[in-house]
């Protein structure tokens, strides 16, 4: 369909398949990561970090270069309008949104950026008895266990904010009466008719492909750094 008729339509193309792609793949490897940590599968937990942090690379560089509504300058806007923009959900009167509304961009800068902390962080941990980052022995003892400290409690920072996110996203749809996943899920979001909306700009498919490509390859690189008497 082209961009035309889904305007006809009162359909917008609001999330490119790359912001779906990495969103639904954290969300999965989220709990994946927890489980495979507290059953002690360490292999498929180093993939599983690895894996969430070649995503949140390649999100954070799309969030430049990307997608109109996947770009940070398009989303993140002042705190004053965030609260604007929460007091509007309270009255029940918020405007269909085309992309993250203002208080929910904090939340993804948050979120990426915990996530961000939370993978880098094992990279450098270390338990002491035989699991650690590939990067745990190329800094001081005294880094490696703080990267540690922060690895074991940041994770339930990110659970944290990811309640409160998938809370908000109800909350969305009991005042305002707005389902926020199925466009998360489709890409698209039909507008009432009758509204002007604009269709955002699309991001370029092989940049997406070629950032998805470089951030999995530094990681896989930096997976390879691993002291070579482990595993
Ligand atoms: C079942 C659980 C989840 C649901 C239903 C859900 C739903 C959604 C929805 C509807 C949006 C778009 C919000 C908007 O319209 O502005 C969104 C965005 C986002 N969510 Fe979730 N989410 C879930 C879990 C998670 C988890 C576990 C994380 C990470 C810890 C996460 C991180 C994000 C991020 C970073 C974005 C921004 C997407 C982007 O711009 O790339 N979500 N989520």
């Amino acid at each position: 369909m082209t961009d035309r008729a889904m305007m006809e339509r009162g359909a917008v193309k609001v999330w490119d398949p790359w912001v779906r792609l990495t969103h639904w793949t954290i969300a999965l490897l989220l709990p994946v990561s927890w489980w495979t940590a507290e059953t002690a599968r360490y292999d498929l937990h180093f993939l599983s970090g690895y894996a969430i942090l070649a995503l949140v690379l390649f999100r954070i560089a799309w969030g430049f270069v990307g997608s109109e509504t996947a770009r940070f300058g398009a989303f993140l806007k002042s705190p004053a309008e965030a609260l604007r923009h929460l007091a509007h959900v309270g009255r029940r009167s918020a405007p269909v949104e085309i992309g993250h509304n203002a208080a929910g961009g904090w939340m993804v800068l948050a979120l990426l950026l915990l996530l961000l902390l939370q993978a880098v962080a094992g990279l450098f941990a270390d338990d002491l008895i035989f699991t650690r980052g590939p990067l745990a022995r190329r800094v001081d003892a005294a880094w490696s266990s703080l990267a540690t400290a922060v690895h074991l409690r940041a994770f339930w920072v990110v659970v944290a904010f990811a309640v409160l996110h998938v809370l908000a996203v109800a909350a969305y749809r009991v005042l305002l009466g707005r389902n926020l996943v199925r466009p998360m899920l489709t890409g698209v979001i039909m507008v009432p008719e009758g509204e002007a909306v604009r269709q955002p700009r699309l991001g370029n498919p092989v940049l997406a492909i070629v950032l998805l490509a470089a951030s999995g390859g530094f990681v896989w690189w930096i997976s390879t750094l691993r002291p070579a008497s482990l595993f």
